[in-house]
């Protein structure tokens, strides 16, 4: 299975992608993740990447481009992957298609105004683990592994809204790119439970 998570910030991707992975024995890819490990690495990637990223615009498709291929040359892609958070412009959805053959692209809908609340909620912990303050009772701590929760440094409301353009002008012309070819399917997410929209992306999967 090699599948593609489209959606805007805060659509539910990451939650939904971790979810998938594990139940589908698949490999999550997110370009997000792998730039804040640059960042927090202070690799060159990772300083260029800073100031797109603090600014809610992308990181130029050209060293994008190169990281996915990379990574889809490794060996444990062999039994299927997630892309999340990639491709995110047409020039991207191109040059994956010159080294990856995608059976699906999965669009996650949300309505636009509950984005804000649930980005600028969001607390999330080193191991991967992602909350939302309004189910976090006023803990502070990962319930997996016990570690602090912070808030990304991109989640604030000017960045966020930054972001929001950003997808409306360069990633939200993927959703008719793969339906043109066949391969969009779109699960509405309304006021769905992270579960509930789980529940509604198997049915999909299964298929
Ligand atoms: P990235 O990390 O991919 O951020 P994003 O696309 O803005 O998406 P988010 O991670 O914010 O949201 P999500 O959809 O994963 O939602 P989540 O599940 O966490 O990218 C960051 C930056 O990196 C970009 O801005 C760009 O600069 C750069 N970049 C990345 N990829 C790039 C590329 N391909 N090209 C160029 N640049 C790139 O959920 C959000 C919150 O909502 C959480 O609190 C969660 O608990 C809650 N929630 C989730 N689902 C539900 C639900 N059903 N009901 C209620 N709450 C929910
Ligand atoms: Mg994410």
């Amino acid at each position: 299975m090699k599948i593609i998570l489209l959606g805007a910030p805060g659509a539910g991707k990451g939650t939904q992608a971790t979810r998938i992975a594990s139940k589908y024995g698949i490999v999550h890819i997110s370009t997000g993740d792998i730039f804040r490990a640059n960042i927090k690495g202070g690799t060159e990637i990772g300083k260029l990447a800073k100031s797109y990223i603090d600014a809610g615009k992308l990181v130029p498709d050209s060293v994008t481009c190169d990281i996915v291929k990379d990574r889809l040359g490794w060996d444990d892609v062999k039994k299927g992957y997630l892309l999340d958070g990639f491709p995110r412009s047409l020039y991207q959805a191109e040059e994956l298609s010159k080294f990856a053959d995608i059976d699906l692209c999965l669009n996650l809908e949300v309505d636009p105004s509950l984005i804000m609340e649930r980005i600028c909620g969001r607390r999330v912990c080193s191991c991967g683990e992602s909350y939302h303050v309004s189910t976090l009772n006023g803990s502070t701590v990962c319930a997996k592994c016990g570690k602090e929760l912070y808030a990304r440094a991109d989640d604030n409301p000017e960045t966020v809204k930054a972001r929001l353009d950003t997808y409306d002008e360069n990633t939200a012309p993927l959703i008719d790119y793969y339906k043109a070819r066949g391969k969009l399917v779109t699960v509405v997410c309304g006021t769905k439970t992270p579960d509930e929209v789980f529940e509604a992306v198997c049915e999909v999967l299964d298929k």
